[in-house]
């Protein structure tokens, strides 16, 4: 598909790289300019395995949201969704399951929010907007959203792969609270995070501040860390906080000793909690053995 030249506001903001489309060039997706295919390259020669990263973190957002939709969710609010055109979008997933299935898209990237809006061609049942996860109430009052998404219903909030876009003097705990306290209890929060690798070459240590620097700050978090930011909202459900590929993964995946060696060296844990549900008993979990190293 050629990118419609209609799509891409102003033309600001495509002549540096953002995680946005980095990010969905390392997944090979089409729909990036150079600068961010560039950065994606020197992320692989660093370290070959990033598309695999990149990939194993979308199967667990595929598998966690329809893990959300099968417990009854028929909203889903994607914050940090990225260009959602890269396999398996959370639109689709929704839609085979419930056609009516309500979606909200936001992200902090113009271009990534156009080309949603592009894709989605003024589908009612879906919005993608731009707004910024780290002041929450842009999100929470935005209007565009408030016309697809009812508040009043549970919501599966996604947060794939962005958090750690969120540093701690920017209060991750402040804005989980403040969207927890936005959504009835039952609603989800599905939590993707990196984490630091166990070690690293001093070409990996020197790309990746490069990323920083010239894309966004980011701040790793441990597995305990993770577990504190998703108890916020409650429960975390079976089998609690864990490596990527390790969270309910499918007949099939995983198949067999290396596999399981490649997937646990995957920097990043994950997990989904329930708000209002009983919120210590996330802390109880923080001890299960679901893969992956607590690096962080
Ligand atoms: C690595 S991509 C992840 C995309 C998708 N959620 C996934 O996991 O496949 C991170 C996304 O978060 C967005 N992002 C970063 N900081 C953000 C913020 N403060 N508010 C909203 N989106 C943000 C980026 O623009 C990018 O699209």
């Amino acid at each position: 598909m050629t990118w419609p030249e209609s799509v891409v506001p102003g033309g600001g903001g495509i002549h540096e790289p953002v995680p946005s489309r980095v990010y969905a060039a390392l997944l090979g997706d089409a729909h990036t300019f150079a600068p961010d295919r560039s950065m994606a390259a020197d992320l692989l020669a660093a370290e070959p395995e990033a598309r695999y990263w990149a990939r194993a973190n979308r199967a667990f957002l595929s598998r966690a949201v329809r893990y959300a939709l099968d417990a009854g969710a028929r909203q889903i609010l994607d914050i940090g969704c990225g260009l959602p055109a890269t396999r398996g979008s959370l639109h689709e997933i929704a839609w085979r399951v419930d056609s009516q299935t309500r979606i909200g898209y936001v992200d902090i990237d113009p271009v990534a929010v156009a080309h949603a809006r592009y894709l989605l061609e003024e589908d009612k049942r879906a919005v993608a907007v731009v707004a910024d996860l780290r002041d929450p109430d842009t999100v929470v009052g935005h209007p565009e959203l408030a016309a697809v998404l009812d508040w009043t219903q549970p919501i599966a909030v996604v947060l794939g792969a962005v958090l750690h876009f969120v540093s701690n003097s920017d209060d991750p705990t402040s804005i989980l609270a403040r969207l927890r306290d936005s959504v009835p209890d039952g609603s989800w929060l599905v939590i993707s995070h990196a984490s630091a690798p166990s070690a690293m070459t001093p070409e990996q240590v020197r790309v990746a501040r490069e990323y920083s620097e010239r894309t966004a700050p980011l701040t790793l978090r441990s597995r305990q860390q993770v577990t504190e930011l998703l108890g916020v909202w409650g429960e975390v459900v079976e089998p609690g906080v864990c490596g990527v590929a390790f969270w309910r993964p499918e007949p099939g995946e995983l198949d067999g000793p290396a596999e399981v060696e490649k997937a646990s060296r995957i920097p990043g844990w994950v997990g989904v909690a329930v708000k209002g549900a009983d919120a210590a008993s996330a802390a109880d979990l923080s001890g299960l053995d679901g893969g992956g190293r607590d690096v962080g």
